[in-house]
């Protein structure tokens, strides 16, 4: 059995994953492995050593409770300058009708992903939405399909270069050599939603320390995605800047005592806090606490509902949001947001996954456990033929067109147009 190993590169934890593929598309963990993310801010590689040797530390540990070197893996990334937008191509068949072939796809699939693109940034997904053959219908896999006119609707993830490569560099150091880079909230809504939601449409959000991820899903596929420059973190500077505390107890607070619905708080519990520049203690109250954090839970949920508008998905998501990333341990916050967004809200927790302990099927570990489903369900991904490898980057094994074959998602969705980089 082939070994996975999914590698989760966030603002507050690096987490290494290894696993193995359990038939019918579920993997099971044999090591875990954690590491303080050092050398990364707000996603992006600050220090190069640093973020190398966090990573690398992360490997270690996994690796010691798997018993494998892990040597490839398929690493989750996140970062402001991750941007989504959607594409279409067209490619003729021939003059006559003729049998859709594996290459044809490919050829589809290529010219979908070949966008024009601002000098410094690069391509890191082509995820297919659906095709049609003539004009028609939509159309999961048109393989073995008769028509003279290919079209697909893709979804494209662009990133800055030189951020990606600072990732690439940091992997190299650490001895690891990636399969691929995966937008992590991508790779959370592989182990958090379930086929009927994709379906219908829902929203992923994946509230990280720095940054809220979004990912949404409509008709089986994925149709949106974004990065929110807001996260969990911001909740801990803003009651150290109140309280005038040490960020660490500040996170301490948090983490204790902290919900979001203050309202709800008749119990006027006292908190200690140990303040900059004073010996003597003085105290807070649970609900002034609390206040503070569902302040910036409202900004987050505003930001959010403004780039689901944005994206005119508004009343398009009757499956609601599904919450995952380490923010959404934070209690109340599901009530919080379903009372700001009108939608159901639920906690995402990761589905498919067997060998981890309570506390890794978590919300914060969503993410970490899709790394290991995308490889394991070779979910089809495109950016390997359509971008030409950059020097020093190894090129992604993307199967062949065993996968555009095997590709067994069901994506009906309304004709896009020309490619529009959704980033503001
Ligand atoms: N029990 C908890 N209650 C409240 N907040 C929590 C709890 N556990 C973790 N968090 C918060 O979750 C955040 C970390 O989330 P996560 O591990 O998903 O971040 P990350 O993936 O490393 O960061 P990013 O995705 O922004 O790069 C921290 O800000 C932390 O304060
Ligand atoms: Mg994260």
């Amino acid at each position: 059995m082939s070994t996975l190993v999914g590698i989760d590169i966030g603002s507050h934890k690096i987490c290494t994953l290894i696993g193995e593929a359990l038939p019918g598309g579920g993997v099971r963990v044999i090591g875990m492995g954690h590491a303080p993310a050092v050398g990364i801010r707000r996603g992006e590689i600050v220090h190069v050593d640093d973020a190398a040797g966090a990573i690398a530390a992360s490997i270690e540990r996994a690796e010691r409770v798997a018993g494998v070197t892990v040597r490839h893996a398929v690493v989750g990334i996140s970062g402001h300058h991750l941007a989504g937008g959607n594409n279409h191509a067209v490619v003729p068949i021939g003059r006559r009708p003729r049998e859709v072939e594996a290459t044809d796809i490919r050829r589809v699939l290529e010219t979908a992903g070949a966008v024009p693109l601002e000098h410094g940034r690069e391509v890191m997904h082509v995820l297919p939405r659906f095709f049609q053959l003539d004009g028609g219908g939509p159309v999961v896999s048109p393989l073995g399909m008769e028509g003279y006119r290919l079209e697909v609707e893709v979804h494209i993830v662009t990133g800055a270069t030189a951020a990606l490569s600072n990732v690439r560099r940091c992997l190299q150091l650490a001895e690891v050599i990636p399969d691929s880079l995966v937008f992590a909230p991508l790779a959370a809504a592989e182990a958090a939603l379930t086929r009927d939601e994709r379906e219908l449409g829902v929203l992923l959000v994946d509230l990280g320390a720095s940054l809220t991820g979004l990912a949404a899903y409509k008709d089986g596929a994925l149709v949106h995605s974004a990065v929110v420059p807001v996260g969990a973190r911001h909740m801990t500077n803003d009651l150290g800047v109140i309280l005038q505390s040490p960020l660490d107890q500040a996170e301490r607070i948090k983490i204790t005592h902290g919900h979001v619905l203050p309202e709800l708080d008749e119990d006027d519990v006292a908190i200690d806090i140990v303040p900059f520049g004073e010996a003597e203690r003085r105290s807070t109250t649970r609900r002034h606490v609390s206040q503070v954090l569902a302040a910036r839970a409202d900004e987050i949920a505003r930001l959010v509902m403004a780039e689901i508008e944005r994206a005119e998905l508004a009343g398009l998501l009757p499956a609601g949001v599904v919450l995952v990333g380490g923010g959404t341990e934070l209690g109340g916050l599901p009530r919080r947001l379903y009372e700001r967004w009108g939608l159901p809200v639920r906690i995402g927790r990761a589905a498919d996954v067997i060998g981890l302990g309570d506390a890794a099927r978590g919300p914060a570990h969503a993410g970490a456990v899709g790394l290991l489903l995308w490889r394991a369900r070779e979910v089809v991904d495109a950016a390997g033929w359509t971008v030409a490898p950059a020097a020093g980057r190894p090129t992604a094994d993307k199967g062949g067109m065993a996968r555009v074959l095997d590709w067994a998602r069901t994506a009906f969705l309304p004709g896009g147009g020309g490619y529009r980089d959704d980033r503001r």
